[in-house]
């Protein structure tokens, strides 16, 4: 998508998610707060619909169990898990403007023209004819790849914000997590931090629920919860975020057969998202180089969603070896190891992680799910027509009730119909406007289906259920309602 257009489309899929009640900017009447969103009546929804698909998929399995940790943890956990030396960005500050940058977001906005200035300036020989764009880009792709060769072009680069050249400072690390302090006193031994991944959760509780669960290897442990990270650069709606929420699930299976589980996981997660509607065509995997893999690594994959700005992470598939587990044995003192009572072996698991965002999945669907499409109008004339196509299990109500005007019985009829289905599906009265407006609002908002109350219903009490995406209409009888949709929502 040019950049234009994938801006646009960004605006229009921001300005439904405020109109329509999905998500807002958080504390927005004092100018908002960067990097931190807040969910509507149809966002959290939404949210909740995609978290229980997910709880299910995990934990209505025999061999993995659910856990809820505590977001703030003993600080020593994160000592342990690396974070608290591997969890930095290199950053830039600007020394006129006071700007600061992530190194490699600094690059970002380049225009190709400073790009191909830069590289004849520094390999005069291979760029002084003319060269394809594509080339121009892979070229200094390549020489930011690592944060050393990035640290070395800072000189040659404009501030973004004023236009100040050779102003930023070196590159320095800046850790990630924030902090806080628990009890009144405000020094070093109170330090505790936000969690920045759910992850460290399960791996101290690993024991606990093994004990508790009599599960044995290979098994799981699920969770979902917030995760906060102090991002330098927010960026992309709900994309990176600095308070956000994940759905993460360590799998412990016997080192040597990690690799099967990688797989067996990895078909799994891919499935997930495709089964919940999401285009295939707009997924893939990106495997992480092995000189960019995390410090815990052997392999990791990220599925990748194509977003209007371009592919980017929505959950990766990680092999994270016994790193987490031996850690904590070695910084708490306590054995993290499992015991085998068939074989009488005594081992740390190896894990395999699979790690998906809440809210990075969220802004995937909606954005999957937006369609402008022309469409007739009651008066025959073609009009655009909004509409979500979200998986019916995602969507934030399920079924519209209308009666088709106010008068002659239809309104307590629909409302006889509301309170019949009410107790079953979320469900939604509208006896505003004209029919057609209100098809038009619960497209926005994806609705899957609207029961009319009509004049043929007062006469063989069936009504008219519309289908959001095909707007076919069928008659259903009123009383057969519940089963119909019983069956749709399975
Ligand atoms: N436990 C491994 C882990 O946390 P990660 O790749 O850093 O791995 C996993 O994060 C997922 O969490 C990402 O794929 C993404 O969906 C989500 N995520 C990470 N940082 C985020 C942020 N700043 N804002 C929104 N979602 C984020």
């Amino acid at each position: 998508m040019a950049n234009n257009d994938s801006a646009k489309m960004m605006d229009k899929i921001v300005s439904l998610a405020k109109r329509r009640g999905f998500v807002f900017q958080s504390s927005e009447i004092y100018g908002g707060l960067n990097g931190c969103w807040d969910y509507g009546p149809m966002g959290v929804e939404m949210l909740n619909n995609i978290k229980h698909e997910w709880w299910k998929s995990m934990t209505y399995r025999e061999n993995i169990e659910g856990v809820d940790a505590a977001i703030l943890m003993h600080p020593r956990v994160w000592e342990a898990s690396g974070h608290v030396e591997n969890f930095t960005d290199p950053m830039v500050d600007c020394k006129q403007c006071k700007a600061r940058y992530r190194l490699d977001v600094l690059f970002d906005d380049l225009s190709l023209k400073k790009k191909k200035e830069i590289l004849r300036e520094m390999y005069p020989e291979q760029y002084a004819g003319q060269q394809k764009d594509e080339v121009i880009e892979e070229a200094f792709a390549k020489l930011i790849a690592t944060d050393q060769q990035a640290s070395a072009l800072v000189p040659k680069i404009q501030c973004p914000n004023c236009g100040s050249k050779g102003s930023f400072t070196d590159a320095r690390k800046f850790n990630l997590m924030f902090k806080t302090f628990v009890g009144p006193v405000e020094d070093v031994s109170a330090v505790v931090y936000l969690r920045p991944e759910t992850a460290q959760g399960i791996f101290v509780e690993f024991l606990n629920v093994q004990t508790a669960s009599r599960q044995k290897i290979p098994f799981g442990i699920a969770q979902i919860g917030k995760a906060f990270r102090n991002e330098i650069n927010t960026k992309n709606f709900l994309f990176r975020t600095r308070e956000f929420e994940q759905m993460e699930m360590e799998f412990f299976v016997k080192p040597g057969t990690d690799d099967q589980h990688f797989e067996y996981w990895r078909g799994e997660r891919m499935q997930w998202y495709v089964d919940l509607g999401m285009k295939r065509e707009k997924l893939q995997w990106h495997q992480h180089p092995k000189d960019k893999l995390a410090h815990y690594a052997k392999d990791a994959y990220d599925i990748e969603y194509l977003f209007p700005f371009g592919w980017g992470e929505i959950e990766g598939v990680h092999n994270r070896t016994d790193y987490d587990l031996s850690r904590h044995e070695q910084y708490s003192g306590k054995s993290m190891k499992y015991f085998d009572e068939e074989t009488k072996e005594k081992y740390t698991p190896y894990v395999i992680e699979t790690s998906s965002g809440a809210s990075r999945s969220f802004m995937a669907f909606l954005i999957d799910a937006y369609h402008e499409e022309d469409a007739p109008t009651a008066e025959g004339t073609m009009e655009t027509r909004t509409v979500l196509k979200l998986h019916p299990k995602l969507a934030p109500n399920k079924i519209a009730i209308f009666p088709l005007v106010n008068r002659d019985g239809m309104p307590e009829l629909a409302k006889k119909i509301e309170a019949e289905l009410r107790p079953h599906f979320r469900v939604f009265y509208d006896d505003s406007g004209a029919v057609g407006r209100r098809y038009r609002r619960q497209d926005e908002i994806g609705t899957p289906f609207c029961v009319t109350v009509d004049s043929q219903t007062l006469q063989d009490e069936t009504v008219t259920v519309r289908d959001r995406d095909t707007m076919t209409q069928e008659r259903v009888g009123a009383s057969k309602l519940r089963e119909y949709f019983a069956a749709k929502f399975i």
